[in-house]
């Protein structure tokens, strides 16, 4: 019922040139797969340039950051409006190192969900808690603070535009994931959270995605979980082998 999404985050990585390489590699490893749903992030200099690359292949692109204002005084920001015409699709809204290097907080974050979503764009929401404050118990309230700030304002209608990625920070880049059930718990957490603040049917078609260090060799574990639904990729989206392996999952 719900589509598997596989989304890969480039971060800071890769000159246009190599973000082309890598762009046309996926193209000839993924051409044929139409059972996920396929999205790459690539950095703001070489969205446009993928984009052609892409072209009607299966692979959506998206940015991993925008403004909240489709134009004006802002110097060095991007509105959803712009990356719409650089070819994307998507947008990843406050994702764990920018909420802890760049200070964004959730008002910021439900502002720039609400732009993306009024230009059109898919919103991917990161949320996640830290090792601090899973060890302190901190976990669920932060989650729920996270989704219910996030979220706030949205209606249900405007949900079915909206993925959301539960990051454990502690597993970002890290090398350590969240088993399979740490994942699931989180997952089914969150899904009962958008059920309170919308509706049943709304949380039933809700997609949530893993992130942090998902790898060809954990993630068929991973998308058996009943509530996972994709996952949201950092280092191993950078090499096609890796990327296309995930993609293509085998569910357990
Ligand atoms: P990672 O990053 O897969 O390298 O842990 C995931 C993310 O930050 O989205």
């Amino acid at each position: 019922m719900r589509k598997p999404l596989i989304a890969g985050n480039w971060k800071l990585n890769k000159t246009i040139t190599q973000a082309e390489e890598l762009a046309a590699a996926l193209v000839a490893g993924l051409k044929d797969v139409s059972a996920t749903e396929i999205i790459i992030a690539p950095t703001f200099t070489a969205l446009n340039r993928v984009a052609a690359i892409i072209g009607d292949a299966p692979i959506q692109l998206a940015a991993q950051n925008c403004y909240p204002q489709e134009s004006g005084a802002f110097t060095g920001e991007l509105s959803p409006l712009m990356l719409k015409d650089a070819g994307c699709g998507a947008v990843i809204i406050g994702h764990s190192e920018r909420r802890q290097l760049l200070a964004e907080d959730d008002q910021l974050i439900n502002a720039k969900v609400k732009k993306t979503l009024e230009s059109g764009l898919l919103a991917i929401l990161c949320v996640g808690e830290t090792l601090a404050e899973r060890e302190c118990d901190e976990m669920l309230e932060v989650l729920s603070a996270q989704i219910k700030g996030g979220l706030a304002d949205l209606s249900a209608e405007q949900m079915a535009n909206l993925v959301i990625a539960y990051e454990p920070v502690w597993a970002i880049g890290t090398g350590k994931t969240a088993t399979d059930e740490q994942a699931q718990e989180a997952h089914s957490f969150i899904r009962g959270l958008v059920q309170g603040l919308f509706d049943p049917a709304t949380a039933q078609s809700c997609r949530i995605l893993y992130g942090g260090s998902v790898k060809p060799d954990n993630v068929d574990g991973l998308m058996a979980q009943d509530d996972i639904d994709g996952a949201l990729v950092g280092g191993a989206s950078l090499t096609a082998e890796d990327f296309c392996r995930i993609v293509k999952f085998e569910k357990k």
